[in-house]
């Protein structure tokens, strides 16, 4: 309606093992479900070291970043492609704070999560990097193209 083609983003959101641990992998889904984004891809996997250290390239020289590894990898996550207007600054609010306990009520890691190193739920931070992500966690002809026939109400 009055968005256009342009404004269409994608995000890379994952749940990370304590999310799927907890038991909490239909809770996070349908935050994205309800909010009107569409989804393009999913799947639970077991990801590889090496997997996790490109993901989160950008933070290997910070002291957290072998346990990080270690985190990511310690059990199956939930991996997600969304589409939509705006969707990648919208799904960081939806997520919340990257510290748990500064995260607002009514966010993901403000109602479910209370530490950094097992805040439940990674989004990500620019168009760019929603991209190069779900790039690098999905592989060709496992991602959909498909019309809801609600979008346009959405848009
Ligand atoms: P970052 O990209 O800064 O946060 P976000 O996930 O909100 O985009 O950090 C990536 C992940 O690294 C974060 O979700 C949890 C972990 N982390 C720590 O374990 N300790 C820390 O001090 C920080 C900043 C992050």
């Amino acid at each position: 309606l009055v968005a256009s083609l342009e404004d269409v983003e994608e995000s890379y959101i994952m749940i990370k093992p304590d999310g799927v641990q907890r038991g909490l992998v239909g809770e996070i889904i349908s935050r994205f479900e309800k909010k009107g984004f569409k989804l393009k891809g999913l799947k639970l996997f077991q990801c590889p070291k090496e997997l996790a250290q490109e993901h989160y390239k950008d933070l290997q020289s910070k002291p957290f970043f072998p346990k990080l590894i270690d985190y990511i990898t310690s059990g199956p996550v939930v991996c997600m492609a969304w589409e939509g207007v705006g969707v990648v600054a919208s799904a960081r609010k939806l997520i919340g704070a990257t510290n748990p306990l500064n995260a607002e009520p009514g966010t993901i890691r403000g109602d479910l999560a209370v530490q950094t190193g097992r805040n439940v739920v990674h989004g990500s931070d620019s168009p760019e990097n929603g991209k190069r992500e779900i790039a690098l966690w999905f592989k060709e002809g496992e991602l959909c193209e498909w019309t809801p026939v609600l979008e346009p109400w959405l848009k």
